[in-house]
């Protein structure tokens, strides 16, 4: 698992905190580094008070009072002073910059012999050494009187800045973001055909111009289907009913000895009629039908084939127990009508249509003994308006395999066009059992 998100909000966010964290911490350790030597000479300077203080007052008192000025020393301002030796050693400062800082002051002010420790015979504290002629005499304070001791109050504060950071950096973000989302959620109902909402045309210019671009193509896009639907009703409308009159009229004419010259004018018409159709199929908005639930499938494939064989075309179905599943059943029957054509039309002795079942695939065969696709070419068939070399067949126009190709895609399948054992296509459609 990754920890790095995958939506742009939080990815966004995410930088822009980190980058306000380590601007903060930047800027913090400037401070610090800013304030250590004002801190470190204030510090001495109180160290100094204090040893001289105590020093005079040794010196100055007399030594029947030392030791109960020694007591209230320690019980009033917390201050100890030790006798020590000279030769004596305590362990060495740590090496910051701080406690440097303060030492060399203290040497400069109370004499080169100063001693500045923070521990002495395994006692704590700010320990000061100083001199009265050549004894040594310590004077130790608690640690809390030079230092500020407080890294919890300093972690706290950090915590804060960074929930701070990521709630400004996701309420900027957040605000970019929200007219993204909406253009995102237009567009998936575009991409899935269905009119998209009016996106917002508001905020910053890239996005209003985005905002109003995207509406544009919407509305584009919808005129365009609007145009169409109009188109295919007028097609529809003024080339089949004419050709219907003219089918009409040629029954009741008289043959006059020209029987041959009338049913070629009728073929022509049934071809025209084909063609138009096609036409119409292909341009029909593809998802129009609603699915139909739990469908047999076997059912439908025999009423197909029931129509040919009415028809007197030569089409056998062997059926094969299958999972029912939704369909669109217009379009699986133009699909299947589509596939016998093709047979009827290119092999030699009618079509064979085949269903079956291995697991996650439903499948449709249809099958002939014609001269085949080859494997090369299959690609290019399933593309409108492509056909084989014209001398195979006269009529047609090229958009049924591509119509199949369609309706096999939106059904969640695909079309193969295999080559069939002993000659001939094997027309095969592969759909998911479940859908
Ligand atoms: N069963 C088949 N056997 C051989 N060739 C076929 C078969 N089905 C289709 N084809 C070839 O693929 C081409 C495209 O088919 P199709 O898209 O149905 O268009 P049309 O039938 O209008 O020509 C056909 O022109 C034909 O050359
Ligand atoms: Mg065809």
């Amino acid at each position: 698992m990754t920890l790095w998100p995958r939506t742009l909000l939080w990815r966004s966010v995410l930088l822009i905190a980190a980058l306000l964290v380590v601007a903060h911490l930047a800027w913090l350790q400037i401070f610090r580094a800013s304030e250590i030597e004002p801190r470190a000479l204030q510090a001495a300077r109180q160290l100094v008070s204090v040893v001289n203080l105590t020093r005079a007052a040794l010196v100055t008192a007399d030594a029947g009072r030392r030791f109960a000025l020694l007591d209230e020393l320690a019980q009033r301002e917390d201050i100890q002073v030790y006798a020590g030796d000279p030769a004596e050693s305590v362990p060495p400062l740590p090496d910051r910059p701080f406690l440097r800082i303060m030492e060399k002051q203290l040497r400069e002010q109370l004499g080169t012999q100063t001693r500045l420790a923070l521990e002495r015979n395994g006692v704590g504290g700010v320990w000061v050494s100083f001199r009265i002629d050549a004894d040594e005499y310590w004077v130790s304070l608690p640690r809390s009187r030079i230092e500020r001791n407080e890294p919890l109050r300093w972690i706290g504060w950090g915590a804060l800045v960074l929930a701070l950071a990521v709630i400004g950096a996701f309420l900027v973000v957040a605000r970019i973001n929200r007219p993204l989302r909406e253009l995102t959620r237009a567009a998936e109902h575009l991409g899935r055909g269905t009119p998209p909402p009016h996106v917002t045309e508001a905020g910053p210019t890239e996005i209003r111009t985005l905002a109003r671009t995207f509406n544009q193509m919407a509305a584009d896009i919808q005129r365009q289907d609007e145009e169409r639907a109009l188109l295919l009703a007028g097609v529809s409308h003024d080339l089949r009913t004419p050709l219907s009159r003219i089918r009409l009229a040629l029954e009741m004419l008289d043959d006059h000895g020209a029987a041959d010259l009338k049913s070629g004018v009728a073929q022509d018409i049934e071809d025209i009629d084909g063609a138009i159709g096609q036409f119409l199929d292909f341009a029909r908005p593809i998802d129009a039908e609603p699915l139909a639930a739990d469908t047999d499938l076997n059912a439908l494939v025999q009423a197909v084939v029931d129509r040919y064989v009415r028809n007197r075309d030569a089409v056998r179905f062997t059926p094969a127990p299958l999972p029912q599943r939704p369909l669109r059943p217009q379009a699986m029957q133009r699909l299947l009508g589509n596939l016998i054509d093709n047979a009827l039309r290119h092999g030699r002795d009618g079509a064979e249509v085949r269903t079956g079942c291995d697991g996650q695939t439903t499948y449709i065969e249809v099958l002939d003994r014609g001269p085949g696709i080859p494997p090369a070419d299959t690609e290019r068939m399933l593309q409108p308006f492509t056909r084989m070399d014209r001398a195979r067949s006269t009529s047609g126009t090229g958009l049924g395999l591509a119509i199949v190709d369609r309706i096999a895609r939106l059904h969640g399948g695909i079309i193969k066009l295999l080559p069939r054992d002993g000659g001939g296509l094997r027309a095969r459609v592969e759909l998911p059992s479940a859908a």
